[in-house]
């Protein structure tokens, strides 16, 4: 049913899991929603507001005094069972949390892990390469994220077969496990090194994090389980699917190859303008209070989805938004890509170091690539839109 404070010429049928046209291309199917008004009534999967604006949807991100982080997503229950410490917290709470968290991945840590990810990212390329072909997503993207996640927590070698399993379900769910059970075998998986951790703190993410205060105490085992699995949920698909839209854009535009190849100091700046270009995370949020926007009300409890590819890609934003310009000044407005505000990704310097390791080590090891025809690329959308198949050949 739709609620009464909706006008009517709002309302939308778009369903942000399956937009029309999500599996040929994710940007185009939500860049439909630009040409409408700043804010939509959707009444898709249960009903909800779409912020459909670059500005509205850098304000409202930016409202966590008005817009809250509980209900995790618009699909209900999911909120319930995730629990994610910092992500689904508010307030002085939050802010706690967050800030032990951020100490864990500080960038002292995230420079000192870079050997590491180069190590991982060259063995994994070394086997691809004479191969002369490969599906990027299942074989590479999906794959770096995974071990650098294990090495961050230290995960001896022989157990990591088992987390891949679960790597898998988290970034491409086959719909054999619910989303408890995929909670259940995570918190199974993850327990016995935060129990470790917690007891004998090492020289690891976990470690570093738990053992940091929050309010004046040491963390109870179900936060240090609920902020555990925020980090495995949070870091890995995420990734992934950065990983894939950045090997899509180059398959797509040898120059780019030709040119970072050439000059490799512009790949820190290629990694910030392409991670601009293709962002792929939507948060959702419930209204604790009244919310005037856009000459419409959002009323308390309802939920408002964001997209960060209505902020980026809004010619408002950004000129030329669909350009991919290495020189582009991004200092003016910050890009959505990794959120804004009290809940910024605090991984964001750590997927950025990798998005630039994978950029100098694939284009440094690997010969001139591009899409293989035979086979077409698919996306997905969800609250992390993605490639799910990218076939390249070299
Ligand atoms: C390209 C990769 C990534 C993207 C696009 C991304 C995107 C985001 C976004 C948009 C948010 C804001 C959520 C919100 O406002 O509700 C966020 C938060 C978060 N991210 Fe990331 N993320 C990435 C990588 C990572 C990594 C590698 C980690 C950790 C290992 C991580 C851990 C987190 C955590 C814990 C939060 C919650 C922060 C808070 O609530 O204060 N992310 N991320």
């Amino acid at each position: 049913m739709i609620p009464a404070h909706v006008p009517e010429n709002r309302i939308v049928n778009f369903d942000i899991f399956n937009p029309p046209g999500v599996e040929d291309d994710y940007f185009a199917a939500w860049k439909t929603l630009l040409q409408g008004p700043g804010l939509v009534w959707t009444t898709a999967n249960g009903g909800h507001w779409i912020a459909a604006r670059g500005d509205v949807v850098r304000n409202l991100w930016n409202d966590s005094a008005r817009l809250s982080n509980q209900c995790l997503a618009v699909t209900p229950g999911l909120g319930e069972v995730m629990q994610f410490i910092p992500l689904q917290q508010d307030g002085a709470e939050h802010k706690a949390f967050r800030m032990a968290v951020m100490k864990g991945l500080a960038s002292r840590y995230v420079v000192a892990l870079e050997p590491r990810v180069v190590e991982i990212a060259g063995e994994l390329i070394a086997n691809l390469r004479p191969r002369g072909s490969c599906d990027f997503v299942a074989e590479f993207a999906e794959v770096l994220p995974l071990n650098i996640f294990l090495s961050l927590i230290d995960v001896p070698l022989e157990d990591r077969p088992r987390l891949r399993q679960l790597g898998v379900q988290l970034t491409r769910p086959d719909g054999s496990m619910t989303v408890e059970g995929l909670k259940q075998a995570a918190d199974d998986y993850l327990w016995p090194f935060i129990q470790k951790r917690m007891a004998e703190p090492g020289d690891d993410l976990f470690s570093h994090i738990l053992s940091e205060p929050v309010m004046g105490r040491g963390w109870t085992e179900d936060e240090a389980r609920r902020m555990c699995r925020n980090l495995l949920f949070g870091g890995l698909d995420t990734v992934a699917a950065m990983f894939g839209m950045v090997a899509l854009h180059l398959a797509l535009n040898p120059q780019d190859q030709r040119l970072l190849r050439e000059q490799p100091d512009l790949i820190p700046a290629a990694a910030d303008e392409l991670m601009r270009r293709y962002p792929t995370v939507a948060v959702s949020r419930n209204a604790v209070t009244d919310i005037e926007v856009d000459g419409v009300t959002i009323c308390k409890g309802d939920l408002v989805y964001l997209p960060s590819v209505l902020h980026n890609l809004d010619p408002a934003s950004f000129d030329a938004p669909e350009e991919v310009r290495f020189d582009r000044d991004l200092t003016p407005i910050r890009h959505t890509t990794m959120g804004v505000g009290a809940h910024r990704c605090v991984g964001a310097g750590l997927a950025r170091m990798e998005v630039i390791v994978f950029l100098r080590e694939w284009l440094s090891q690997m010969p001139e690539f591009r899409l293989d025809l035979t086979q077409p690329v698919r996306m997905k959308g969800g609250n992390v839109g993605a490639c799910i198949t990218l076939p390249l050949v070299w």
